[in-house]
């Protein structure tokens, strides 16, 4: 017999087959009987961490071609590593506008990735404060989803704007660049922030 805190059948099988821990069994005992998680499945896993369930509903969705997704959440930290945004207006030709519009995009997802140390940017990006915000910003109490050491694309209209918004991002990471990609039409005007590896908090 086992008691709670000793390693019994279910946490020696979840060692020996990789999964961070024996509730990986519950889900696959789910899994077995009900056959809920099917290929190209969308699954939202509440209070996923340590990520066993994670890991059970992403064999469970087959192959990647066919367009499954599993997300977790939870009270403790997990954070990304890599965070997306290719997040574009419906762009209306008026330029000023996209622009503006592609910025307050941008900014949302700064705002995700960074939390409170995104304020600094955005207060600069819209003309506010500038005197306030200093180039040796580090990330402060940071809130966001991205983790220390992570890296942000984010998909920006080129305007007067974009230098500023990559300017005002830099000192938060070790390195910045704008690409504008190959496969870009010529006449768009889509370039690509890339910030990589977010500095520590302080
Ligand atoms: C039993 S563990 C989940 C184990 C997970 N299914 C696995 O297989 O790795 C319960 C989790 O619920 C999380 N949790 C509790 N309350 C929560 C809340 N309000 N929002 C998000 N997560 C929460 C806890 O942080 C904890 O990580």
């Amino acid at each position: 017999m086992s008691g709670a805190g000793a390693p019994d059948f279910f946490y020696r099988e979840a060692q020996r087959l990789g999964y961070v821990a024996r509730s990986a069994f519950k889900l696959l005992q789910i899994q077995n009987q009900f056959k809920l998680i099917t290929s190209g499945s969308s699954v939202l896993d509440l209070g996923c961490a340590p990520g066993a369930w994670l890991q059970v509903a992403c064999q469970s969705l087959g192959p990647p071609r066919n367009g499954g997704s599993v997300l977790g959440i939870d009270l403790k930290e997990k954070g990304f590593s890599v965070i997306l945004s290719d997040m574009c207006p419906l762009v209306s030709g008026i330029t000023t506008r996209d622009a503006a519009l592609s910025v307050e995009l941008g900014m949302q997802a700064v705002n995700l990735a960074l939390g409170e140390a995104a304020l600094g940017v955005g207060d600069v990006i819209h003309g506010k404060d500038n005197d306030n915000v200093d180039d040796s910003t580090s990330v402060s109490d940071c809130d966001g989803v991205l983790r220390q050491g992570g890296h942000l694309v984010i998909k920006l209209l080129e305007s007067e704007d974009t230098q500023e918004f990559s300017r005002m991002l830099k000192p938060l990471f070790r390195k910045s660049s704008l690409l504008r990609p190959k496969a870009t039409r010529s006449s768009s005007r889509e370039i690509y922030l890339i910030c990589q590896s977010l500095k520590a908090r302080t």
